[in-house]
């Protein structure tokens, strides 16, 4: 079944949303480099390809739905905070905003009965919880750490860990998990 024209604007709209959190991923993440902190400058780089991933996940289901993709522009980032849990606080404010807008897809293909959507939108309701969760603990442990340098230190060095994440994988290869 083919994909609305409605459903289709969404999900480009979407798509542009996805390309809009990489970018602002990647400048935070260049920022930080530039603050000697390339530990958390690894993690919104990482986090950067992951959004990158779910907009190549989107385009290729509107794709096999025989949809047009119609790519739009992206807005440039604002400004990184300078305080890092500042940063970190709008990376929050920004991936609820996301799951907003998943919440709205999701149902505007159940009020179509676009079925063939539930199983991708279910995906990306879960992949936001998580990714809230992550941002949020994230969030709560800067907050603890708070001026202390060497703690500032310790998670820099914690969020560098971060390896490249399973969600990063392309779209193409199977079901996201
Ligand atoms: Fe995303
Ligand atoms: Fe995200």
């Amino acid at each position: 079944m083919q994909l609305s024209e409605a459903l289709t604007a969404a999900y480009n709209d979407q798509i542009q949303l996805e390309f809009e959190s990489s970018f602002a991923y990647l400048q935070m993440g260049a920022d930080f480099e530039l603050r000697s902190l390339p530990g958390m400058g690894n993690w919104m780089r990482l986090q950067s390809q992951e959004e990158h991933a779910h907009a190549m996940k989107f385009i290729q289901f509107v794709l096999d739905r025989g949809g047009k993709l119609q790519l739009k522009p992206i807005a440039a980032p604002a400004a990184t905070p300078e305080g890092v849990v500042d940063a970190f606080e709008t990376a929050l404010r920004h991936e609820k905003r996301v799951t907003k807008a998943i919440h709205e897809l999701y149902a505007a293909a159940m009020d179509e009965k676009d079925f063939a959507s539930l199983p991708l939108l279910q995906w990306f309701v879960n992949e936001q919880t998580e990714e809230e969760a992550t941002v949020s603990t994230i969030v709560d442990r800067l907050r603890m750490v708070g001026d202390d340098r060497t703690g500032m230190l310790f998670m820099d060095r914690e969020l560098g860990s971060r390896a490249g994440a399973a969600n990063a994988a392309p779209a193409a290869e199977g079901d996201g998990a």
